[in-house]
C-alpha cells in the first residue's frame, strides 16, 4: 500500500554523491555547495552598520542571510523595503536579518535613504558590503552563466544551531515573496518542536499532519489530544 511504498523509499540507500566537481568558469576554483544541514559559514565583512561577524551577529537568533543583485536597482529597493516594515514579524520570531550586495558600504547607505523615502519605511537592518565577493564566494551567491560579477537573489535561513535550514535561489528579474520566507519560518519552528510536518500551502494556525515515524498511540495522544483523522495510514490530519 501506500505507506509501505513511501517507507521502502525513505529506507533505500542514499545514492553515490555526483563525483565531478562545480567549477567556477572564470577562475578554475571549486565552488562549495552549501546544503541543508550544513554549518553556516562564518565571516567578517563590512556592512552598512560596520563590521559584521555573521555568528556573532546571529547570537542566538535564527537568522535570514540574503543577497541581491545591486543598489539602486528597482526591484530590490521594493524587496529591502517590504523586509523592513517586516521588522516586527521578524522579532516575533527572534530572527535577524542581513542583507548583501557586492556594492560598498557608502553606496549602501546612501541607498537606504532611498530605500526609505520611496518604500515610507526605515530600513533596520545591515547590508553587506560585500565588494572583494568574500561572503558571495563562500555561499555561492554568484552565478557565472547567469551574470559573471552579480550576485543572484540568494535566501539562507540559518537556524540558532548555525545550521542551514532552508536555500532559496531567484533570478534578478523576479522579486522575491518575504511572506513566503515567514512562513517557513514558522513551519521550521513548529516542526522542530512537535511530531508534524507542514503541508501545502500550510499557515500558521492551519491543520497540520502527524509525521509518519510517530506510530505508538499512546504518544499520539498525549501530543495530540484533539486527536488525528487518517486519510491513510501514512496520513493523519490534526489541529
Ligand atoms: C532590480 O533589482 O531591479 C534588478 C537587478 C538586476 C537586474 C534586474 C533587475
Amino acid at each position: 500500500d501506500g505507506f509501505r511504498h513511501e517507507t521502502q523509499f525513505l529506507r533505500r540507500p542514499p545514492r553515490r554523491a555526483a563525483s565531478l566537481p562545480n567549477l567556477n568558469p572564470h577562475t578554475g576554483d571549486i565552488m562549495s555547495h552549501l546544503r541543508l544541514g550544513d554549518t553556516a559559514p562564518d565571516f567578517e565583512q563590512e556592512s552598512s552598520a560596520g563590521p559584521i561577524r555573521f555568528h556573532e551577529y546571529l547570537g542566538n537568533s535564527w537568522g535570514v542571510l540574503f543577497s541581491h543583485p545591486a543598489d539602486f536597482t528597482p526591484v530590490c529597493t521594493t524587496e529591502l523595503g517590504y523586509t523592513a516594515k517586516l521588522a516586527d514579524e521578524f522579532a516575533k520570531r527572534n530572527v535577524k536579518v542581513l542583507a548583501l550586495s557586492v556594492d560598498g558600504a557608502d553606496s549602501h547607505s546612501k541607498w537606504i535613504e532611498d530605500i526609505n523615502d520611496t518604500q515610507s519605511t526605515k530600513v533596520n537592518f545591515p547590508i553587506l558590503a560585500d565588494k572583494d565577493r568574500k561572503v558571495s564566494e563562500l555561499y555561492d551567491m554568484i552565478h557565472p552563466n547567469a551574470n559573471a560579477t552579480l550576485t543572484v537573489r540568494s535566501v539562507f535561513i540559518v537556524d540558532p544551531n548555525k545550521k542551514v535550514r532552508l536555500t532559496i535561489t531567484y533570478p534578478a528579474s523576479t522579486g522575491r515573496n518575504f511572506n513566503e520566507i515567514l512562513r517557513v519560518i514558522d513551519s521550521l519552528q513548529l516542526t522542530d518542536s512537535h511530531s508534524v510536518a507542514t503541508p501545502v500551502n500550510w499557515e500558521d494556525g492551519d491543520d497540520v499532519i502527524i509525521v509518519p515515524s510517530l506510530q505508538d498511540e499512546a504518544v499520539i495522544k498525549q501530543k495530540f489530544p484533539k486527536g488525528y483523522k487518517a486519510v491513510r495510514p501514512y496520513l493523519r490530519i490534526t489541529p
